[in-house]
C-alpha cells in the first residue's frame, strides 16, 4: 500500500513543456465574455472568428444522408481513390498539375501543415513566417517541435513581403522551410508573382522547402492568387497545403490535402498518414464532387465576400484615425486602431459597451504576432456576417472608439 506522501508525489507529476507552453486560441479568447453578455440579452456581432456563415451546398448534406454503404470503413491512408481523383481535377481547374501518387488527403488544411512541418524539420529546426501569421502556426510549430522566426510585415504597405535581402536575415543554419499563406489570414494580402519570385530565390540560394498555404485561394477579388505551384524551378522544393474548409462551406468536414513533386515528402507525409490510419470516410465521399466542378460553388460564395469586403471598406472610412488598406483577399483585414492597447479596448468593448443593446467582438492583433510588443493597436476583423450585420457592426465600432477616447483618453 502507498503511504499518503507517496500518492501526493504521483499525483503531482508534470505533463510535457510542449503541453504546458502550447499557445491557446486568441481568436476564442473573448468568446467567454461574448457567451456571458448574450445571456444579458446583448446581441453580439461576430468579427473575431474566421467560421463561415453560409450553408453547405446542398449536395454535400444529400451524400451525407444517402451514404448506403453497410460499414463505415476506413479510408486509404492516401485518401478514397474518388477524393485523390477530385483533387486532382482541381488543381488541373486551377492550372496545377499534380499526378495522384502526389496527393495525400488530409483532415483539413490543418493536419496538412503539420505532416508538412513533420516531414521537413527535425527537432528545434526553424521555419520562416511573416507576421501578423494565421495564430495556429504556433500550435502546429509546438506540435512538430520546430521553431517559428518570424519577419515583420507592415501595416503601411497592406503587409506585402520585404526586401530578398530582408528575409534573408532572419535564415539561419537551422532554417529548414518558408511558410506562408497566400491569401493571407490575418491580412487578406496576395503576393505578387515578383513577391513569390523573392521566396523562390530564398529556396534555390539557401536550400528551403516553401510551405504555400493555399487554403484561400478563390477568395482573391482583384487579381488571381499564384499558387507556389507555378514556380517548376522550385519543383522539389514546393509543398501545396489546402483545404476544402472556407471555399465550400464545409469546415467541419475536415477534408484538405497535401501536394508536392518531392516524392520523398510525399512518402513521409503518406508514412503520417498512416500512424493516423485515414480521414473520414463519408466526408471524403460527400465533399469530391465539389472539387471535381469548384467553380459552381465557390464564384456565388467568394461574390459574397467581395461584397462584404467593400461594406468593411466603407465602413472604415468613416471612422477617424483608424489604418486600413483593401485586403486583396481571404475575409480578414487587420486594421490600425487610434488606441495604445488594442487588448484593452477589444475586452472593454464587449464586456462594457453596447449601442442599442449591440455590440462586437473583434481579435486583437498581438495574438498574430511572434515579436512581442507588435501590433498592440491592432485588430483582425474577419467578414462573416451578412451586409447589414456588418454594417451594423462597424457603425458600433465607430461609436466604441468614440466613447473609449471619452472614457480613457487614448
Ligand atoms: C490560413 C489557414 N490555414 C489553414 C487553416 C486550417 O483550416 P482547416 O483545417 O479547416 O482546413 C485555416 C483555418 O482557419 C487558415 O485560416
Amino acid at each position: 500500500m502507498p503511504t499518503t506522501e507517496e500518492t501526493e508525489v504521483a499525483l503531482s507529476i508534470d505533463i510535457s513543456r510542449r503541453g504546458r507552453e502550447i499557445q491557446g486560441s486568441p481568436i476564442r479568447k473573448l468568446a467567454a465574455v461574448a457567451e456571458a453578455r448574450k445571456r444579458q440579452g446583448v446581441t453580439v456581432y461576430h468579427l473575431n472568428i474566421g467560421q463561415p456563415d453560409l450553408p453547405t451546398p446542398p449536395a454535400v448534406l444529400d451524400a451525407i444522408h444517402h451514404f448506403d454503404h453497410t460499414t463505415i470503413a476506413y479510408a486509404p491512408s492516401n485518401g478514397l481513390a474518388p477524393a485523390v481523383t477530385a483533387w486532382k481535377k482541381y488543381f488541373t481547374h486551377h492550372g496545377v498539375s499534380f499526378a495522384e501518387n502526389e496527393i495525400i488527403v488530409t483532415a483539413g488544411g490543418s493536419e496538412a501543415i503539420i505532416f508538412a512541418l513533420c516531414a521537413v524539420c527535425d527537432t528545434d529546426d526553424e521555419v520562416i513566417v511573416f507576421e501578423p501569421f494565421y495564430t495556429n502556426y504556433n500550435g502546429f510549430a509546438t506540435i512538430a517541435n520546430v521553431r517559428l522566426r518570424a519577419v515583420p510585415l507592415s501595416i503601411s504597405n497592406g503587409f506585402h513581403l520585404p526586401p530578398e535581402e530582408e528575409i534573408e536575415r532572419h535564415i539561419t543554419a537551422r532554417t529548414r522551410a518558408i511558410l506562408f499563406c497566400n491569401p493571407s489570414n490575418p491580412t487578406g494580402t496576395i503576393y505578387t508573382r515578383e513577391e513569390l519570385q523573392r521566396l523562390v530565390n530564398l529556396s534555390r540560394k539557401h536550400g528551403l522547402f516553401l510551405l504555400s498555404d493555399e487554403v484561400y485561394r478563390e477568395f482573391a477579388y482583384d487579381a488571381p492568387a499564384i499558387s507556389i505551384a507555378d514556380f517548376p524551378e522550385i519543383r522539389d522544393r514546393a509543398i501545396v497545403l489546402d483545404s476544402c474548409s472556407k471555399r465550400f462551406n464545409v469546415c467541419g468536414a475536415r477534408i484538405g490535402a497535401l501536394a508536392s513533386h518531392n516524392a520523398d515528402v510525399v512518402s513521409a507525409a503518406l508514412k503520417f498518414g498512416m500512424a493516423r490510419l485515414s480521414v473520414a470516410t463519408v466526408d471524403q465521399l460527400a465533399v469530391a464532387p465539389l472539387l471535381s466542378d469548384p467553380e459552381t460553388y465557390t464564384r456565388p460564395i467568394v461574390e459574397e465576400f467581395r461584397r462584404r469586403r467593400d461594406v468593411v471598406i466603407d465602413g472604415l472610412r468613416s471612422i477617424p484615425g483608424v489604418t486600413y488598406y483593401k485586403p486583396e483577399g481571404a475575409f480578414y483585414i487587420v486594421v490600425g486602431l487610434p488606441v495604445k492597447d488594442a487588448e484593452h479596448f477589444s475586452r472593454w468593448l464587449i464586456e462594457e459597451f453596447t449601442l442599442e443593446n449591440e455590440t462586437v467582438l473583434v481579435a486583437p492583433a498581438p495574438g498574430f504576432y511572434a515579436t512581442p510588443g507588435k501590433g498592440t493597436n491592432e485588430v483582425r476583423l474577419a467578414f462573416m456576417l451578412n451586409e447589414a450585420h456588418l454594417h451594423r457592426s462597424l457603425r458600433i465600432l465607430k461609436a466604441a472608439l468614440e466613447a473609449y477616447h471619452a472614457k480613457f483618453g487614448s
